[in-house]
């Protein structure tokens, strides 16, 4: 359809094409005290990681602004293991492949397991402008297409109604909701420091929900595109904290399309 963009299929899933060796993620041990945050991507990940990372160092947040690229081990398959390996503890992972590439360990009880879930509609709309940005296969269709293409399964680490459903059964899972994050962050983040086993005093949420603002969040984007990994998979001009709302979606879907959307499974 001339839509093309950098994906492949492997073992029945949509990866980019970057992504080469999934036996990589088996390849390692658990932590106890490892902590795994797991998303579709564009669903919220980024905020999460933020919230999630000054939560378990005591709201640390100078701290939280240097070494930008050392606070999350990427999971992502080519990650070398001495990587994953030599991390201090608690080791906080990022990713967003299905579970059944992950260490089988990851489904016990013992191992905190946070999941990141989004209106998908936001999140197609959030991957449409992404998928856009692409340096290699920048995706060259309508939003339309793009729907096409979700329905089949075929977008990033698709499809993603066994991804959410994969993860939000697991023991010791705690389901972030992009839109509670934004409706309601004083409860959403009081629950998700409790998860994390601290008491976080009416003052200590006031400050996370400042610092992870989307304001403040978007004044790093320069940071991250400044990573070399960042610049070498997407376009200068992607805007990575684009809008940040809930029901841009309204914009961009007609009656029949978001019936589609909700019919997915
Ligand atoms: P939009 O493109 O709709 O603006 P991910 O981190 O999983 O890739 O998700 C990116 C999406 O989360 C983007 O959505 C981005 O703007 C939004 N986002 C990131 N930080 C945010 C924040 N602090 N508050 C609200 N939305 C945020």
């Amino acid at each position: 359809k001339g839509t093309k963009y950098g994906m492949k299929i492997r073992d029945g899933i949509c990866l980019p094409n970057g992504v080469i060796n999934l036996s990589y993620s088996k390849c390692f041990s658990l932590r106890d005290d490892d902590i795994l945050i797991s998303s579709f991507p564009k669903s919220g990940t980024t905020w999460t990681n933020e919230l999630v990372w000054l939560i378990i160092h005591n709201l640390d947040y100078e701290n939280s602004q240097k070494n930008v690229d050392k606070k999350f081990i990427w999971l992502d398959p080519g990650i070398p293991t001495k990587i994953i390996d030599d991390a201090n503890s608690p080791r906080l992972f990022k990713n967003h492949l299905p579970l059944q590439f992950l260490p089988s360990d990851i489904k016990s009880e013992k191992i905190k397991k946070i999941y990141v879930l989004r209106n998908p509609k936001d999140m197609l709309v959030s991957t449409f402008h992404f998928y856009k940005k692409l340096v290699k296969d920048e995706f060259t269709g309508e939003f339309k297409d793009l729907v096409d293409l979700f329905e089949e399964g075929k977008t990033w680490y698709g499809p993603w109604w066994s991804h959410v459903d994969s993860f939000v059964d697991l023991p010791n899972t705690f389901l972030v909701i992009y839109e509670d994050l934004i409706k309601k962050p004083n409860e959403t983040i009081k629950s998700l420091g409790e998860f994390l086993g601290k008491n976080l005093s009416d003052a200590e949420i006031e400050f996370l929900i400042e610092s992870t603002s989307f304001k403040k969040m978007k004044d790093s984007e320069n940071t991250l595109k400044n990573d070399p990994k960042h610049s070498s998979i997407f376009r200068s001009d992607l805007v990575f904290f684009r809008k940040g709302e809930i029901g841009d979606w309204k914009n961009y879907f007609d009656e029949k399309m978001s019936k589609r959307i909700e019919n997915v499974n």
